[in-house]
């Protein structure tokens, strides 16, 4: 292990390819530009560990003996990954944190990619100084899903597979699914109207952001829903994951 001090790193374990970037925290900004290499086929915890090092390696100029955050797209408790809609399934109940920090000699914190996503809005982004609580949904392969009240993220709130029409809501809502049925933007739009109408009143939001990749054509559907809840665009894009992740990752080494 390197003993220079140096910048966070987060990296965003996705489905097609895993991503990270040194991140400056005093920006909320990539401090490099970002590196991406492929998901191996079989995305299990030691073959995305193998893409992940590569990925650290490469910024090792910059990097020092800094945490690394590692967005999963599934349930994080404890550092174990607790559920796999869109992983390889070898991740379920593996303990990957001690692995991860051995392989890669960094302290690592390991987090839901959707929290990851609502910790930076709420620190550099759309979410910044809301009071009460917002809901931050990236639609994408799934949707994820991530609770902040008052500026205090409640993990792991998995409102992607509420119950929709008698179906997984991600399954009709997720923009995977507009893709894969070829869907306008105004019949996907008649979509997320019932998944954000479910949404705002089981719980009440004061704020709905709405992030993934999408999030970048939000003028060809936003603008067709009609909610109570002030809902916006994220303002980090897809860089939001790498970002968040990073922040957490700093938050833990700096409170032990
Ligand atoms: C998973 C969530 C994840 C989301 C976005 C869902 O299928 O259950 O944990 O945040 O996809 O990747």
């Amino acid at each position: 292990m390197s003993t220079k001090t140096g910048l966070p790193l987060g990296i965003d374990v996705g489905g097609s390819g895993i991503k990270g970037a040194p991140v400056d925290l005093s920006k909320g900004a990539f401090a490099a530009k970002r590196k991406r290499i492929d998901t191996p086929e079989r995305s299990t915890p030691e073959a995305v560990a193998d893409v992940i090092d590569q990925i650290v390696d490469h910024f090792d100029d910059v990097r020092g003996d800094s945490p690394i955050g590692i967005t999963v797209p599934g349930v994080v408790t404890h550092g174990v990954v607790r559920s796999a809609a869109n992983i390889d399934k070898s991740w379920l109940d593996f303990d990957a944190e001690p692995m991860l920090e051995k392989k890669l000699g960094h302290d690592i914190v390991l987090v839901n990619d959707a929290d990851a996503a609502g910790v930076a809005e709420l620190h550099y982004g759309a979410a910044k100084g809301q009071k009460g609580l917002v809901i931050l949904t990236t639609l994408g392969t799934g949707i994820g899903t991530a609770l902040i009240h008052n500026g205090t993220l409640i993990p792991n709130s998995e409102l992607g597979h509420l119950e929709l029409d008698g179906f997984d809501a991600e399954k009709r809502a997720a923009s995977s699914i507009k893709d894969v049925e070829g869907l306008s933007y105004p019949e996907w739009a008649k979509r997320l109207q019932r998944y954000y109408s479910h949404l705002e009143n089981l719980l009440w939001p004061d704020l709905i952001v709405v992030g993934g990749g999408v999030s970048k054509d939000h003028e060809e559907f936003l603008p067709l829903l009609d909610l109570r809840t002030k809902i916006v665009p994220a303002v980090l894009e897809n860089k939001a994951g790498i970002i968040g992740a990073a922040h957490l990752a700093q938050e833990y080494h700096d409170s032990h």
